[in-house]
Parts: structure tokens; sequence; C-alpha cells
């Protein structure tokens, strides 16, 4: 099993000190960050907008890895991408025009990912799965960084890597919400690649080790 990618979302980064947060992120061994995006509609909170991705983009090198979590999606990609975002990922639930939206964030020179929710049934990311670059798996119901894992999700990747692999789709498989040491290494074998952690990375002791330790595995 090759070592995992790691994306940190900054969801959990103190705000008040978010240059700092992110400079931590950027000299660690994570691969991606994680930026969260909500619009108080498809889910019930609200995150961070255009400035302040621009205020993270200014303070690492790494991929930013855009998660959007709003209704009309295709409305605002492009701004993302002008803000920096290297990746952005578009909820199936929101996309009447999926496969349209996809193409639109290709077009921009991004890698382009779907997020799929918890209930939502794997088949309908089925005539998608060649388009996309990774598919972020939720593993929670989105909204709210700390909350806890659901199990489900691990038969979910599974199933999922198979669809991939019989598609012959390089697809990425991301997983989403409650990602810490006591799951990572299960949902690696179910067939994950890319681990997105919040909580169990900025209510560390130690969030460089924290990364270190998901990336080890
Ligand atoms: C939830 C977000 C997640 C969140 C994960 O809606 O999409 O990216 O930041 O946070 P943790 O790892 O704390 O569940
Ligand atoms: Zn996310």
């Amino acid at each position: 099993m090759a070592s995992p990618l790691i994306a940190p979302s900054v969801l959990a980064a103190d705000f008040g000190n978010l240059q700092r947060d992110v400079e931590m992120i950027d000299q660690s061994v994570a691969d991606w960050v994680h930026v969260d995006i909500m619009d108080g509609t498809f889910v019930p909170n609200f995150s961070m907008g255009i400035p302040v991705v621009q205020v993270i983009r200014r303070h690492t090198s790494k991929p930013l890895d855009v998660h959007l979590m709003i209704v009309k999606p295709e409305h605002h990609v492009e701004a993302f991408r002008k803000a920096g975002a290297d990746r952005i990922c578009v909820h199936v639930e929101v996309c009447d025009n999926l496969h349209r939206n996809i193409q639109q964030i290709k077009a921009l020179g991004c890698a382009a990912g779907v997020a799929i929710n918890p209930h939502t049934p794997l088949i309908s990311l089925e005539n998608v799965l060649v388009d996309v670059d990774h598919v972020c798996v939720m593993s929670v119901n989105p909204g709210f960084g700390g909350q806890s894992f659901i199990a489900n999700t691990y038969a979910k990747v599974k199933r999922l890597r198979k669809m991939i692999t019989d598609s012959g789709s390089a697809a990425l498989i991301e997983i989403d919400g409650g990602v810490s040491m006591h799951n990572a290494a299960q949902l690696l074998a179910a067939g994950a690649d890319v681990l997105v952690a919040g909580n169990f990375v900025f209510s560390a002791p130690d969030p460089k080790a924290a990364i270190l330790g998901l990336k080890s595995l």
C-alpha cells in the first residue's frame, strides 16, 4: 500500500492565527491543504469565502483542495480558481449537470473532484468516474468539523474502489470527516488514497506530528 496523501482541513485552524496554522501545514509532510466552503444553504453552516482562500494561498505553496459545499457551484468555481484553488470539488447532490460542472473545473486548469454525502448511493457517480480526478467520500454529514466518523464508510469505499477499477478511471478516493488514527488504517485498507483531517490534526498537542502519524501509515 502506497503512503496516503494527507490533506489537513483549515476549518479546524485557529482563524485568529490563520497564517501560523497554514504555515504549519506548509512545513509539515501534508500533501494538500483542504479548504471547506459552506453556504448556509446546502449545509447548515457558513465557513469562509474568497478573501480567506486568498490568504491561505499566500501562506502555502501546497495545492489547495477546495471543497465546495454550496449550491450552484458553477457560478463560483472561476472565482475560487482565481483565488488560488488547485483542485475543486463539487457535491453530486447539487449538480443537475454534473458532467458539465466537471468539464468547467478542468477547463479552468484545476483538478476536478466530486463529493458524495453519506446517504447518497454511489451509483449516482457511475457515469462520471472516468471524468473526475478524485471522489470525496463524506464520512460525516457535511457542515461541521469535529463530528463522529460514520462506520458505513468502510463498505462504501470498498465498493467505490471496485467501481473505479472497473471503469478504468484513475480517480483518487478522498475521505472527509472524523478521520483519525482510529480509522485511518482501515480506510486505507478499504481503498482510500487521501485522508482529510481537521479536528484530529488541530486538537493534537503537536499538529505536525499528527500529520506525520497519518502519513506514516
Ligand atoms: C465537513 C468538512 C470537513 C471537516 C473535517 O463538512 O467537509 O472537511 O473540516 O473535519 P474533521 O476532520 O474535524 O471531521
Ligand atoms: Zn471538506
